[in-house]
């Protein structure tokens, strides 16, 4: 594969052993963890992130990933109101200027395409922090190395993803990734409404990957061995009518994780909003913590690659 400069797309990330080698690095990011910000390999380098659009686990596990390396960060959160966005700067403009003060510039934006039209003209990696109900090619590695580190391997693997299909960027990134492992299944479970665009069914159908696609959970989540369930995008609906009809759908409870393989996990990228009660969280499928934990070592790996 060659060295990716920007970070837009999970299809950037086709070979497998890229990434074994980028999971290796975040295991030894981890085994190694301690504040390293006088010896770290990043010392001196800057990350700018720039978030128009609200964010926890992103924002944060990217800058303490980038303080852990040594390396200093400049911040703005809610860049829609509090950056010169709302004075009418093009976020071209933004990443221009940005771009002379930081080595890397991590961008969350509402349009999808953003970050890939940043790309264009910055002379610093960009890397997709979330592009509307684009796509999340962090998230996306987060994922499958918490799928990796957890059942220690990819390929047979039957995965169920539950729920907003349809604007959930996280899906849209996770299955090109997955599409790399062999003798995958995947059952994709969400009401009408919230169905996988067109364009990933294609793909999927082109890479040969299996899959299934209804509406009921019940049937389906006992044969899985990773249960990806996400959150109803309320942001992306027209109208509150539209969400409220669809938003608590599925919601895993403790009687129903225990129904599943006792090897099984159950993911989530979070926040979670109703789909799965905090009755499940002391089950040990339950991997969304871990995951979100996994989320700040594969973002050093990552940044490491990036910028040495
Ligand atoms: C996800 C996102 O922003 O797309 N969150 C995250 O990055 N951990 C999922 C979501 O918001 O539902």
């Amino acid at each position: 594969m060659e060295k990716l400069k920007h970070v837009i797309s999970a299809r950037q990330f086709d070979d497998p052993e890229f990434l074994l080698g980028l999971f290796e690095s975040a295991n030894r990011m981890e085994r190694d963890d301690v504040f390293r910000a006088l010896t770290g390999p990043l010392r001196g380098r800057i990350l700018a992130t720039l978030f128009f659009e609200p964010s926890t686990r992103t924002r944060f596990s990217f800058e303490a990933a980038m303080q852990k390396l040594g390396g200093g960060v400049l911040t703005a959160e809610n860049a829609r109101t509090n950056s010169s966005a709302t004075k009418g700067e093009s976020i071209s403009d933004t990443v221009r200027v940005v771009s002379a003060y930081a080595n890397v510039i991590a961008i969350r934006h509402y349009e999808e395409g953003a970050a890939e039209a940043a790309s264009k003209i910055s002379p610093v990696p960009i890397i997709n922090a979330g592009d509307g109900s684009g796509e999340h090619p962090t998230q996306a590695l987060a994922d499958i190395y918490t799928i990796k580190k957890e059942l220690g391997w990819l390929n047979g693997l039957r995965i169920a993803l539950v729920g907003d299909l349809l604007y959930g960027r996280t899906i849209h990134s996770l299955l090109p990734m997955l599409s790399l492992y062999s003798g995958l299944t995947i059952d994709l479970i969400s009401p009408s409404q919230l169905r996988l665009p067109l364009r990933y069914r294609e793909y999927l159908t082109e890479k040969g990957i299996p899959f299934y696609e209804g509406e009921k959970l019940e049937g389906v989540i006992e044969q899985a061995d990773v249960a990806y369930i996400t959150r109803v995008q309320s942001e992306r609906f027209a109208s509150r009518e539209e969400y409220d009809a669809v938003k608590d759908v599925y919601v895993i409870d403790a009687e129903m994780a225990n129904r599943m393989k006792p090897e099984a996990i159950i993911m989530h990228a979070l926040p979670r909003v109703n789909e799965i009660s905090p009755d499940v969280d002391s089950n040990a499928r339950a991997a969304y913590f871990r995951q979100a934990k996994n989320g700040l070592y594969i973002r050093m790996a990552l940044l490491k690659y990036l910028l040495t």
